[in-house]
């Protein structure tokens, strides 16, 4: 399918993936992750206070303010992430040229998570890296994830990374992480030429409500920066899209995305073909097959996977 048909969606009403991707480490790996490394937090009788003050700044999207200490982020963590991190794991499997980045034994895949201090992305990326691993697990194959969070994630991303590096993993130095505490739309990064992958996962409501003209540059800086072939993955809660005001006309955020990445509608000329897509996903927790302290949450989302021209 062309990136031009492809950007007016597919019938997507129905799609779903599996509760298992068929390429990553299995649910109960996962969700032992996170039973394990976050037991003194899920022990916590302060637990639920913090989880109520989160909840209560997402609802008012005060973003920032939602994570800005580490008992939130934790909290956050230990609530939020183990879902985030199985629909991910099934998502990255289930997306053809994500999971081929992890196919060669011999290469090194370099990813970019923005906005992913939480460590969702890390733990979904990670799980099809491993599984993919188990059958070659002496191959020179690594990857390199790095992470920019306007907040600082890195005691969880150190807590999640130690974790795989100790159980999921024949040679542990076969993952890396580093986290990078910076705004992206302040400079926070700059080697995009070296990128296999940049995942933008629930976070581009943020950037677009925080700052609109730096967001469209730092789309802009991917136009000019990544390498061709480069994939960019950008999911959303489904139908969260906010409206933006240019001139007198409103448009929803994934119109302004779509023109800076694919150019104007009908004339494809922008640095981006789009590759795949869904405007209505599904992932469902099969509740029988894992057991964690907290609920684990389905979740429907709208995503775009773009690869550089
Ligand atoms: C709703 S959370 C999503 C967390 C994670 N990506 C997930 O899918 O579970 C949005 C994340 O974006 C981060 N963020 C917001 N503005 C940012 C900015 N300007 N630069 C870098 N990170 C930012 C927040 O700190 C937060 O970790």
């Amino acid at each position: 399918m062309s990136s031009r048909s492809k950007r007016s969606g597919r019938s997507s009403e129905n799609d779903s993936i599996p509760f298992e991707g068929e390429h990553s480490l299995g649910a109960l790996a996962i969700v032992d992750l996170f039973s394990q490394s976050f037991q003194r937090i899920l022990d916590s009788p302060d637990l639920p206070e913090f989880i109520q003050v989160v909840k209560g700044s997402l609802y008012e999207r005060q973003f920032l303010e939602a994570f800005d200490d580490d008992n939130k982020r934790f909290a956050y963590a230990a609530r939020w992430t183990p879902a985030r991190s199985l629909a991910y794991a099934s998502l990255f499997s289930s997306l053809e040229p994500v999971k081929g980045l992890f196919e060669d034994p011999d290469s090194t895949t370099s990813v970019l998570c923005v906005g992913g201090g939480a460590g969702g992305e890390l733990v979904g990326l990670a799980s099809v890296f491993c599984r993919l691993k188990e059958h070659n697990s002496t191959s020179t194959s690594n990857l390199v994830v790095k992470i920019v969070d306007i907040a600082d994630w890195s005691a969880i991303v150190t807590n999640v990374t130690k974790y795989m590096q100790q159980n999921w993993l024949y040679k542990p130095e076969k993952l890396t992480t580093q986290f990078i505490h910076k705004d992206i739309l302040g400079n926070g990064f700059s080697a995009y030429g070296d990128l296999d992958l940049i995942t933008l996962m629930f976070t581009t409501n943020e950037l677009f409500s925080e700052k609109r003209a730096e967001t469209i540059r730092f789309l802009q800086t991917l136009n000019r920066s990544c390498k061709q072939g480069a994939h960019l993955l950008i999911a959303e809660s489904a139908g969260s899209y906010s409206h933006i005001t240019v001139g007198t006309k409103k448009f929803p955020v994934q119109f302004i995305i779509d023109t800076v990445l694919l150019g104007k509608q009908g004339e494809d000329t922008g640095a981006w073909d789009l590759v795949d897509q869904s405007d209505s996903c599904w992932y469902r927790i099969d509740e029988k097959e894992v057991d964690y302290p907290m609920k684990l949450e389905n979740m429907r989302f709208f995503y775009r996977l773009y690869e550089k021209k």
